[in-house]
């Protein structure tokens, strides 16, 4: 009772449910917060910091940024999912905040499409620059193999190096990505490789542009990082697998290079254990292994994701 007197204290406040229903979509910066609700960072912070006590946000430091984003489990959890729920989305100051917000994430994708298009070329340089390539491909190919692959998708293909190792393994093969810069990269060196059973599409993987249960084996490797809402791709793998198969995602361990930001887009500094497998479970997946691949500074994790067969309980 006395917990849930100090949430409900904690939100009955109209810029704090504005806060909460702002981080119910993805993970935000407290300058991003500011920007969108137009009041001083110290008010902003105030107010985050009432909610984060309360348990409603979740707060999280990764090198010189500070992260929100809604309470995803317990009663907090729940009681945060059901405020957020209760807003009235078609009011003046949600309405608002919603259009601000996506004005920020069309700069930041604009930001990161204009770093894409200007390291197309070089991506593969600027890639082996964190960790031994082969040494990851190869556990890549080897956990790939586990089972035969008719419809192969990679999420964020990039140049298309990884679709372009694992697609011989698979009957048909798709890259999916954003970047219209990266995706010519990627087309030609499908076609250099001779690889006809290998199609690609511009999308965003938010929003894939796949039906339900097609796909035997996803990979995602080094997209995560530059995502602001991590949670919801893995939920998009949830439902572009069948069941019984697989996702293999590759992402940095966590780690402390800010600079990566700055000179590379980043938005997340890697990803811990615990973190990729809450992910998984509340997308109904599994983790089924964690493959740690230490380099200098940098780890590369793979994590083997399944989705249950149909009858699995
Ligand atoms: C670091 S590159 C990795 C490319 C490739 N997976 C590799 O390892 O060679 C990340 C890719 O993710 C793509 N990307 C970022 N956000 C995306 C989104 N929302 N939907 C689809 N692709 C996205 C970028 O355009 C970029 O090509």
């Amino acid at each position: 009772m006395e917990a849930l007197v100090v949430r409900l204290r904690a939100a009955a406040e109209s810029a704090r449910l504005r806060m909460l229903a702002l981080c119910a979509d993805g993970e935000l910066t407290v300058t991003e917060i500011t920007d969108i609700l137009s009041m001083t960072q110290p008010a902003v912070s105030r107010h985050l910091k009432i909610l984060a006590e309360a348990g409603l946000l979740i707060r999280f430091r990764e090198g010189a940024w500070v992260f929100y984003r809604l309470a995803d489990e317990g009663d907090a959890g729940a009681l945060a999912r059901w405020l957020v729920a209760a807003c009235d989305s078609e009011g003046d100051a949600r309405r608002r905040d919603i259009a601000r917000l996506q004005e920020i994430r069309a700069r930041r994708a604009e930001e990161a499409d204009a770093y894409f298009q200007a390291n197309a070329e070089q991506w593969d340089v600027i890639r082996s620059l964190h960790v031994d390539d082969a040494l990851v491909e190869a556990r890549l190919r080897a956990m790939a193999a586990a089972a035969p692959v008719q419809d192969y998708l990679d999420l964020g293909v990039g140049a298309g190096r990884i679709l372009a190792l694992l697609a011989p393994q698979a009957e048909r093969a798709v890259g999916l990505d954003i970047s219209p810069a990266m995706l010519k990269v990627a087309r030609d060196r499908i076609a250099a490789a001779g690889l006809a059973h290998c199609s690609l599409r511009q999308g965003d993987l938010y929003a894939a542009p796949f039906e339900d249960g097609r796909f035997d084996l996803i990979t995602a490797h080094l997209v995560l990082h530059f995502l602001d809402n991590p949670a919801r791709a893995i939920g998009q793998i949830a439902r572009l697998l069948k069941p019984g198969a697989m996702a293999l995602i590759a992402d940095f361990a966590p780690h402390g290079l800010d600079w990566l930001r700055d000179e590379h887009a980043h938005r997340r500094l890697g990803f811990s254990n615990d973190e990729v497998g809450r992910w998984v479970a509340e997308a109904g997946l599994t983790l089924a292994e964690t493959v740690r691949l230490p380099g200098d500074p940098l780890t590369v994790c793979i994590w083997r994701i399944s989705k249950p067969e149909r009858d699995d309980p």
